[in-house]
């Protein structure tokens, strides 16, 4: 994640070794800071004013430990997590593998963290002017779900500019069954209670949801006062034009082949939410085409992570400026007339 020759030599090595130099270097190394953003890019999620609507996923630090890097790379915001209230140390290696021929990510990771106390200390050292989100989420032991989600919040409560609820990771046992109506009222019920600050929340849904399950969970979030859904997280579909050697390894599929499944379930959430949450766009997006269609389809901004891997963190600008050259091209003044107005 340091120049983009940098990045393809880090694919020459195994891919948990590859990250760890990775977010070394992004601690360490003296990254120039991306050039300031076209105002035309500058957008507003759920009260934050992002200086453009393309972020980092989360998982890539998981521990806010690299965010002196991060910040320089040129993201409108980066999503830290998934944090667990305990440290884990998340499943056996190997646990991450390069799909290289089909431009994807399997990770069967199971949310390794260092802990929320861990976490917040190095919020507590955060670069200023990044908007910095939390992606909170349970650890694999607990006995109350809701409860490491509520633990997460307090205790990071003043050091986030936002939190994601995430209950859509397929590597934790039983943690996508909080998507069901009666686990969700329960979670986001006891979440809403448990905010103390301004800072919005958002909740983060799995692409493997029908239509049906997509509206239920918008209708959810709605009661809740949830502020935003981030559409969407890996998938545990296997599609047959897969052809590298992993494929068939246990974990969630990211990059690439989820593109059009996680595209389809952001229209989905478009159409149910009707204007009433914004919406994230998140899976598969590699160009500014793709952002571009996600922005059309109804998200307010968007988020990578596999195609980092792939591409290096020059992504990051290709895609902003051929946002803005998009928006020119169509007569456009800002992101926010462009959401959700189909090409
Ligand atoms: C992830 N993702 C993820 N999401 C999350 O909410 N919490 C997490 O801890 C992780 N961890 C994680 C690890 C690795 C190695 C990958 C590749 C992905 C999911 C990620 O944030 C994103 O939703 C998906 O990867 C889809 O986007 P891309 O990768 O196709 O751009």
């Amino acid at each position: 994640m340091i120049p983009d020759f940098g990045a393809a030599a880090l694919r020459l090595l195994d891919p948990e070794t590859a990250h760890g130099l990775a977010i070394r270097a992004l601690k360490h190394a003296p990254i120039p800071a991306a050039a300031p953003d076209d105002p035309i890019l500058a957008t507003r999620i759920a009260g934050l004013n992002l200086p453009n609507p393309v972020g980092l996923a989360a998982g890539l630090d998981k521990n806010a430990e690299a965010l002196a890097g991060l910040s320089r790379l040129g993201f409108g915001f980066v999503e830290c997590g998934s944090v667990t209230p305990l440290a884990q140390p998340g499943n056996p290696r190997p646990r991450l593998f390069r799909l290289t021929e089909d431009r994807a990510i399997i990770n069967r990771m199971g949310f390794n963290n260092d802990g929320l106390d861990a976490f917040a200390a190095h919020l507590r050292r955060r670069p200023p002017a990044t908007i910095v989100g939390a992606n909170l989420g349970a650890n694999k032991d607990t006995g109350d779900r809701a409860a490491d989600y509520v633990t997460g919040l307090r205790g990071l409560g003043g050091l986030s500019d936002y939190f994601t609820v995430n209950i859509s990771s397929p590597n934790t046992p039983g943690l996508r069954a909080l998507q069901g109506r009666d686990a969700l009222d329960d979670l986001l019920g006891r979440v809403a209670e448990a905010r103390t600050t301004p800072a919005p929340v958002f909740l983060k849904i799995a692409p493997d949801l029908t239509a049906d399950e997509i509206a239920m969970i918008v209708e959810a979030a709605l009661a809740h006062r949830i502020d935003a859904l981030i559409v969407s997280n890996t998938t545990l579909d296997r599609p047959d034009s897969l052809r590298a050697p992993d494929r068939a390894e246990a974990g969630g599929l990211s990059g690439e082949p989820l593109k059009a499944r996680a595209l389809t379930a952001l229209r989905e959430a478009a159409a149910a939410a009707a204007g009433r949450i914004p919406l994230i766009g998140v899976g598969g997006i590699a160009s500014g085409r793709d952002a571009w269609d996600r922005i059309r389809a109804g998200a307010t901004a968007i988020q990578i992570y596999s195609a980092l891997i792939y591409e290096g963190p020059g992504l990051v600008g290709r895609i902003k400026r051929d946002l803005a050259a998009r928006l020119r091209a169509e007569g456009f003044s800002s992101i926010a007339e462009a959401v959700g107005r189909p090409c």
